[in-house]
């Protein structure tokens, strides 16, 4: 040993003496060590050590110095902290027995190191805990997940978590694993092909393509179908090539998509129903119409005959007075005869005779032409013609009077007449007659029911721009306001004892308003009722 300088050594070395007290005393203590623990070596010689580092023993090294001394065995104490008022280290000793007063201690200091290793135990707990709780919370993810994930190796199933037990009504995971994926589903898939060669296709094309989504159809432990979005991704896994697979289910959508087909294929047949019905209601609404034309031809016709049978009374009075002259002139040449009032054995008596009686013979025919003539005028106003004549307003007029001025004379009705139109219109001359005597015919029933004093029917027509005004006023008290507004209802009549059809308005609007594109309207105006009707110059639908 004294032919080495110690103070040379790069460790720390120390030796001690063994006392009679049984202490150890600093004999030597190296450069390197006073360097370390920060002292001069004059203050440790003949010193005992427990008095100069206290910490020795807590740490542990003196009971190590006691026992080599005792047993002249080397030991080593590996790590040890050093720690006293004044320094504070790790420190690793070599403890040998020098001789038989005298132990030979070598130690470093390894606080540095030390300090690197706790670090990084330190920072490796923390890790260690932080993966922990990763592989805690990935657990929980993979075990909780809505989605069901399973681990598919060399094409079996080898790890699934809870919802695939769930999804397919499965009592525990065991009961899936190791099965192949053609195990769980039908043995054929919707499209038609086998489940066994689809599932291989599948995986196929997820190692080709990274990732592969496809929908598939499983069957539950219940027997029932489920559907679900297959997500197939290889992976590795602890170093082995694997798939890893998720189920989302679809069965809920499935079935919304199933029923929207057959609420799609229930929409589609109503369409069609609802276009025969389209194709079918034209023809029915075409029907209706016809139907509703001859309902309403064969209110005209009712509506004419009952206008026939005042007609006849009309034509009564129209043949009265003709008829009436006819009887006189008759009686009169009859009377003549029979009192011999020509005499007839003269040439002048036989000549006064002749003329006498060709002249009332003439009369007799002129009457019986006066006869034929309203007879054709009624004939002709009964005659089914439906074309249109461009006329003035006139004409129909004054054919309607014709018709019933005797009827009227006979009544004491005043016709009062401003024609002030020019212009001639298209009509229905028929018709407009038809309407003009409905008008004329409610006055003169009810004058004949009012008992009105001085009767008269005022009448006027005019041209407007686009066509001309009528206007049929009477004296005759006017309509109730309660029933002003049904006058042109069918069958609406205050008459019903006399037979009224109350037709005759109803007919007349609709040969204004529809036949003639026009507007029949009333009004309680003066001291009577007001008629209305405007035509448009327009050319008719025939
Ligand atoms: N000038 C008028 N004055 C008072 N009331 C009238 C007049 N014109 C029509 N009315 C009322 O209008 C009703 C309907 O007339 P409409 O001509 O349609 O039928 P009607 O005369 O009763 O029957 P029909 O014409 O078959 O004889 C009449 O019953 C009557 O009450
Ligand atoms: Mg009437």
């Amino acid at each position: 040993m004294q032919n080495i300088n110690i103070d040379l050594l790069p460790i720390c070395v120390v030796i001690y003496r063994y006392d009679e007290d049984g202490d150890f005393i600093f004999e030597e203590f190296n450069k390197k060590a006073q360097e370390t623990e920060n002292i001069q070596k004059e203050q440790l010689l003949g010193y005992k050590v427990h008095l100069k580092f206290p910490g020795i023993k807590p740490m542990g090294l003196l009971d190590v110095f006691y026992r080599v001394f005792k047993s002249s065995k080397e030991e080593v104490l590996e790590i040890g902290l050093y720690e006293d008022s004044r320094i504070y280290g790790w420190r690793r000793n070599v403890v040998s027995k020098m001789d038989k007063e005298r132990l030979l201690v070598v130690y470093e200091d390894i606080s540095k190191e030390n300090e690197l290793i706790e670090e990084f135990e330190h920072t490796l707990a923390k890790k260690t805990q932080e993966l922990k709780k990763q592989k805690a919370a990935f657990e929980e993810l993979f075990e909780k997940s809505s989605d069901g994930i399973l681990i598919l190796e060399d094409n079996h199933f080898v790890q699934c978590n809870q919802t695939i037990v769930d999804m397919l009504g499965y009592d525990s995971k065991e009961e899936i694993l190791q099965l192949h994926p053609a195990d769980l589903s039908p043995e054929f898939q919707p499209d038609g092909q086998r489940s066994l060669e689809k599932s291989q296709i599948m995986i196929q094309l997820a190692m080709q393509k990274g990732s592969h989504s496809f929908e598939w159809k499983n069957i539950h432990a219940s027997g029932k179908d489920i559907w679900v979005e297959v997500t197939l991704t290889p992976i590795s896994l602890n170093e082995r090539d694997v798939v890893y697979v998720t189920w989302r289910d679809i069965s809920q959508r499935k079935e919304m998509e199933n029923k929207i087909q057959n609420y799609t294929a229930l929409l589609e047949a109503s369409n069609r129903e609802l276009e025969e019905l389209t194709e079918t209601l034209e023809e029915r609404v075409y029907q209706e119409l016809e139907k509703n034309a001859s309902q309403q031809k064969q209110l005209f016709a009712q509506s004419r005959l009952a206008q026939m049978g005042e007609m006849i009374s009309m034509i009564a009075h129209q043949w009265r007075q003709p008829l009436g002259a006819i009887s006189t002139t008759a009686s009169n040449l009859k009377l003549k005869l029979e009192l011999d009032l020509f005499d007839l054995s003269t040439k002048e008596g036989i000549e006064e005779a002749q003329q006498y009686f060709s002249e009332k013979l003439d009369n007799i025919e002129n009457f019986v032409q006066n006869l034929t003539t309203t007879i054709d005028d009624f004939r002709n106003f009964y005659k089914p013609n439906k074309r249109s004549v461009l006329v003035n307003i006139k004409a129909p007029f004054e054919k309607a009077l014709k018709i019933i001025e005797a009827s009227f004379l006979a009544d004491g009705i005043e016709i009062i007449k401003e024609y002030k139109s020019q212009k001639e219109i298209h009509l229905y001359q028929n018709e407009i007659m038809q309407v003009i005597l409905n008008i004329l015919k409610n006055s003169q029933d009810n004058f004949r029911e009012q008992r009105t004093k001085k009767p008269k029917i005022y009448l006027s027509c005019q041209d407007t721009e686009d066509g001309i005004n009528i206007q049929i006023c009477d004296n005759g008290g006017g309509i109730h306001h309660g029933i002003i507004d049904k006058v042109f209802d069918p069958y609406f009549s205050t008459k019903h004892e006399k037979n009224g059809t109350g037709l005759g308005l109803y007919m007349s609007k609709i040969i204004i308003d529809e036949h003639h594109n026009g507007h029949l309207s009333v009004k309680n105006e003066g001291e009577g009722v007001c008629f209305k009707i405007n035509i448009d110059n327009g050319e008719l639908n025939e």
